[in-house]
C-alpha cells in the first residue's frame, strides 16, 4: 500500500519531530495531543525549525512554505484519523493509555490504516490486541533527535504482517531514514539494547563512587569518540523515559541489576528530566 497521509499522535520531543520530518517529505502530515497548548507549541517549534534551516542555508523558503502547507496540527483525534494511510503513536510510556489510544484509533481508521508506536520499549503485542487488525500493528521506533537520526527500527511482531514491515521500512527510506527490519519482538529491540550494556556500567561506576556522571560522559566522549555520553544523552532523550524503561525492567525481571539505579530515581523525583525540564545531569537554563 502507498502511504500518503500520517497522522502523528503526541506532540512531545519525539512526535513534533517525526511529525515534520514526514512533512519535510512530501507528506500530509497531521499532529495530535490532548494538550491544547503542547499542539501550539510544537507548531510554533515546527515553523522556527523550519526558519533556522532557511537562515542556514539548508533549504530555500519554498521548500520551508511547502513544508508548512503539508503540516497540521489538530486537536480533534476524529477529525485526525480521518483518511490517515498511517499513524504513529508517539505518547507517555504506559501500557495502558497507548491500549485505550490504539482501541480509539482502531475504530477511528479504515481497515488498511497501519498503526504504528513509537515506543523505546513497550513492544507493539502489548497493544495490538486492543485492535481487529493485529496484522497492521508494529513499532516505528525513531531516535533523537529525530530530524537528525537516521536509524529508524521496524519492529515485526508475530501479529504483523510482512506487508506492514515492509511498507514501513518502504516509508522510512523516503522519509530520508536508515531503517533496520527487527525480524522479533526483542526487549529494547536493538540500539536501546546495545545501549543499555553500556549504560549499564556507567551506572555502576557512578554508584560505586569512582566517578561523576559528568566524568563518565568525558570518559566516553574523549576517549571513545562517541557525540555523547551516557548521562548527556539521557538529558537529550529525558530522565523520564529512562525511569520508566527501568522500572519496567525490574517489573518484569525482578532482576536486582534492573533495579532503576539511584541516580536515575532522584533526578525523576527532583522533576529534574534533562534537556526539556532545563535541568538533569547538566543545567541548561542558561542556554
Ligand atoms: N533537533 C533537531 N536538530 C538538531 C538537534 C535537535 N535537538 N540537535 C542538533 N541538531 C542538528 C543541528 O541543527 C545540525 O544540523 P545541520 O548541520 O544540518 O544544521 C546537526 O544536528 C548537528 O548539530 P550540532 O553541530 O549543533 O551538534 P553536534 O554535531 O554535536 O550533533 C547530535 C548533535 C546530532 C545530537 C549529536 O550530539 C549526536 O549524535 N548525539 C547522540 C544522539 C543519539 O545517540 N541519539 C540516540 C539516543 S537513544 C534514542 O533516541 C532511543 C529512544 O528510544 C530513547
Amino acid at each position: 500500500m502507498e502511504i500518503k497521509k500520517v497522522l502523528v499522535v503526541g506532540a512531545g520531543l519525539m512526535g513534533k519531530q517525526i511529525a515534520l520530518n514526514a512533512a519535510m517529505h512530501g507528506y500530509e502530515s497531521t499532529l495530535n495531543d490532548l494538550s491544547g497548548d503542547a499542539l501550539t507549541a510544537a507548531d510554533i517549534w515546527m515553523k522556527d525549525y523550519l526558519a533556522g534551516r532557511v537562515s542556514k542555508g539548508k533549504m530555500t523558503s519554498q521548500e520551508a512554505e511547502a513544508a508548512v502547507s503539508r503540516i497540521k496540527v489538530e486537536g480533534d483525534l476524529a477529525v485526525a484519523a480521518r483518511d490517515a494511510d498511517l499513524v504513529i503513536e508517539a505518547i507517555i510510556e504506559e501500557e495502558a493509555p497507548k491500549k485505550a489510544l490504539f482501541s480509539k484509533l482502531d475504530q477511528l481508521t479504515g481497515p488498511e490504516t497501519i498503526l504504528a508506536s513509537n515506543s523505546s520499549f513497550i513492544p507493539s503485542s502489548v497493544v495490538a490486541g486492543s485492535t481487529q487488525k493485529p496484522h497492521k500493528v508494529a513499532n516505528l521506533h525513531y531516535f533523537n533527535p529525530a530530524m537528525v537520526m537516521e536509524l529508524v527500527e521496524v519492529v515485526q511482531g508475530a501479529h504483523t504482517s510482512e506487508d506492514t514491515a515492509r511498507t514501513l521500512l518502504e516509508f522510512a527510506m523516503a522519509n530520508g531514514k536508515k531503517p533496520i527490519w527487527v525480524r522479533k519482538e526483542i526487549d529494547g529491540f536493538v540500539a536501546n539494547r546495545i545501549l543499555s550494556k553500556l549504560t549499564q556500567e556507567a551506572y555502576f561506576l557512578v554508584e560505586n563512587g569512582i566517578v561523576t556522571p559528568q566524568e563518565v560522559d568525558i570518559a566516553v566522549e574523549k576517549g571513545l569518540n562517541h557525540p555523547m555520553g551516557p548521562f548527556r544523552l539521557m538529558d537529550l532523550v529525558g530522565i523520564d523515559i529512562a525511569y520508566r524503561a527501568r522500572t519496567r525492567r525490574y517489573e518484569q525481571t525482578k532482576d536486582e541489576n534492573d533495579r532503576v539505579p539511584r541516580c536515575i530515581e532522584e533526578k525523576f523525583k527532583a522533576g529534574e528530566l534533562g534537556r526539556k525540564t532545563g535541568k538533569g545531569f547538566y543545567d541548561y537554563s542558561q542556554k
